[in-house]
């Protein structure tokens, strides 16, 4: 995930924002760059790593800076941060995404643009406002007007004092000192300097110089209050959190506003990928084959799911090491669609390729701009969740999860097998679920509560139906991989089947009993975990296990998706049985986050 820097005061800048930047390192990253403010900008970027890059000893005054983690164009020098515009006078870091850039683009005939990325349309619109003898301000508030997307921004300019940043949906923290103030994407990028921080709010747009700043949100001068952290420098990469994992759950709201940005339109029941294949390949599919490992395999069991409910074509979900070509299919008419977030999984990209072999259109689902993955498929939609730095997947699942979702609804739009009204009602409850899981973190300390009351169980169970079942699975993943304990998912109907005679009272079983999960079925299996002593949490939005279950996690009532949203409940309770037992969270024992090997 990008990071910014920006600072303005004493004669320092550029080793104030080396120091930014290389705190801003964990959020991961490919290229970095820095523009000074002193006799004109000055730009210093390159791919690679921050020690590559060459910080001057010059005196500026003012300066931003930004780690990028690629989402549109590759990581290359051209396509790091900052930007400039044509007169080389105004230089733009950003995080999050413009949507609409292309768009913005073509109404700038005449201006050279140097980069692939979506930032760089952002100064070539300043400098437009600028050419009309517009201030930097005013300017920037004009541009604003105009993008659509998640964003937030730092714009500096030769010969304007201050810095302008803004915040849209992507977050930034302005960090005050003695004649020097600081911006950052977090209060790491200066917390060694001052703790004393404002955080801005979406639609702020703040002139930060050295010694204050002024808010503006909707046109009115707001107040945005000095508040103290205290945090040392050593937790601060982790936000403050104790470990990456449960940052980056705490990261999932923005994580799937990312995934969706620019993708949907509601109203019209219509969702745009930017896929560059025919619809041909669409219309005239007659099989998808997904194949994924772990918690990617989850994900393709969602997909499946979802692309079953709203389309006519079969879905297979093979986990990647298994996945094998059988005679009695057409390759021209089945597309091969591997999950993945790293995009460098070896038993993916062998069954990938063996799609390839057999000749089928193939895609790639990941979060890793210009991973092996995207270099041999035909077509890649990217999750955009930003880097996830705890070896197990939370962020990058749901993500992978909202964007099968909207894979789902692109294919039925594209083949009639819905129809607008029906997308739309999908795409409400997408919508709606970056809320939904903020509601379920906003409820961590009932789930700790009951996780602290349970981590001694011998064995834990996750029980569910349909989309439930891909959830018990992916939760039971979770468990183990950072507790240690056993834990194990299954389809609700078939406790009867064996598994019950592993039920005792030192046996939790977690029932995701949410819209979407055939509820009332599983409540059965609810009763006969029950009637052998096994207490039970019910997850469910309206009600449903009140009266049948030991504890009720509620999740909110948000349609077709509520089970995802359930998910997130269960990986709180996974990290706080394991913070429990004071597990190495973010490396559990004989696991790695890329698994390269086959
Ligand atoms: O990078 P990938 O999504 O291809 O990784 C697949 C699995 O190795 C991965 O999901 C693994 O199961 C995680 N540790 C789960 O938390």
């Amino acid at each position: 995930m990008c990071g910014i820097i920006g600072y303005i005061g004493g004669e320092n800048s550029a080793g104030k924002l080396a120091t930014g930047l290389k705190n801003l390192e964990y959020r991961g990253y490919d290229s970095a760059g820095i523009a000074l403010i002193e006799d004109g900008v000055d730009v210093y970027k390159q791919e690679g790593t921050i020690d590559d890059l060459r910080i001057p000893s010059a005196k500026a005054q003012l300066g931003i800076g930004h780690t990028r983690w690629s989402t549109h164009g590759k990581p290359t020098d051209e396509n790091a941060h900052p930007h400039t515009d044509c007169t080389g006078d105004v230089a733009v870091v950003h995080n999050g995404i413009i949507a609409n850039y292309q768009d913005l683009k073509a109404e700038l005939p005449g201006h050279v643009f140097k980069s692939n990325t979506d930032t760089e349309v952002i100064p070539h619109l300043i400098e437009e406002q600028l050419t009309t003898g517009a201030e930097l301000l005013p300017a920037v508030k004009r541009v604003l007007s105009r993008l659509e997307g998640s964003f937030a921004i730092a714009v500096a300019h030769a010969e304007t004092d201050g810095i302008i940043v803004a915040r849209q949906d992507s977050p930034l923290v302005v960090g005050h000192d003695v004649d020097e103030m600081y911006v950052g994407s977090d209060v790491t990028a200066f917390i060694d300097y001052t703790k004393r921080v404002s955080y801005l709010h979406d639609g702020d747009i703040a002139h930060i110089t050295s010694d204050g700043f002024e808010v503006f949100n909707d046109g009115e001068r707001v107040d945005r209050p000095v508040e103290t952290v205290d945090w040392d420098a050593s937790s601060a990469g982790k936000a403050g959190y104790d470990h990456y994992m449960h940052k980056e759950i705490h990261e999932q709201p923005n994580a799937l506003r990312q995934a969706l940005s620019g993708r949907i339109d509601t109203l019209a029941g219509e969702v745009d990928l930017d896929v560059s294949l025919e619809d041909e390949v669409f219309t005239q599919c007659e099989h998808v084959q997904v194949v994924a490992c772990g918690t990617s395999y989850h994900a393709g069991l969602c997909a499946k799911r979802l692309i079953e409910s709203v389309t006519d074509v079969p879905v297979t979900v093979t986990i990647a090491s298994e996945y094998e070509v059988h005679d009695g299919f057409d390759p021209d008419t089945t597309i091969a669609i591997a999950i993945t977030q790293s995009g460098e999984t070896a038993d993916t990209l062998a069954a990938i390729r063996t799609a390839i072999g057999y000749g089928m259109t193939t895609m790639a689902i990941t979060n890793t701009v210009g991973s092996t993955v995207t270099r041999e498929v035909d077509e890649t939609v990217h999750i955009n969740a930003g880097p996830e730095i705890g070896v197990a997947a939370t962020k990058t699942f749901l993500s992978q999860v909202a964007t099968a979702t909207l894979f789902a609804v692109f294919l039925g739009r594209k083949r009639e097998t819905i129809t607008a009204s029906e997308a739309t009602t999908i795409l409400e409850s997408l919508r709606s679920l970056p809320s939904a899981v903020q509601e379920i973190l906003d409820d961590e300390r009932q789930i700790r509560k009951l996780a602290h009351e349970y981590a001694d169980g011998d064995s834990f169970f996750f029980i569910g139906r349909k989309a439930g079942h891909a959830v018990a699975l992916e939760s039971a993943l979770k468990l183990k991989e950072i507790s240690y304990d056993h834990a194990e998912g299954f389809a609700a109907g078939e406790l009867k089947h064996g598994p019950l005679a592993l039920v005792t009272p030192r046996t939790p079983v977690m029932a995701i009993l949410t819209e979407g999960t055939a509820p009332a079925e599983t409540l059965n299996n609810v009763k006969e975990v029950e009637s052998r002593g096994a207490p039970v949490i019910g997850l469910s939005s309206n009600g449903t296990a009140q009266s049948f279950c030991d504890h009720v996690i509620d999740v909110p009532e948000i349609g077709l998706l509520e089970p995802f949203a359930a998910n997130v409940a269960l990986q709180l309770f996974a990290y706080h049985v394991a913070k429990t037992k004071g597990r190495n969270i973010d490396k559990p024992r004989n696991l790695a986050k890329s698994v390269t090997v086959d």
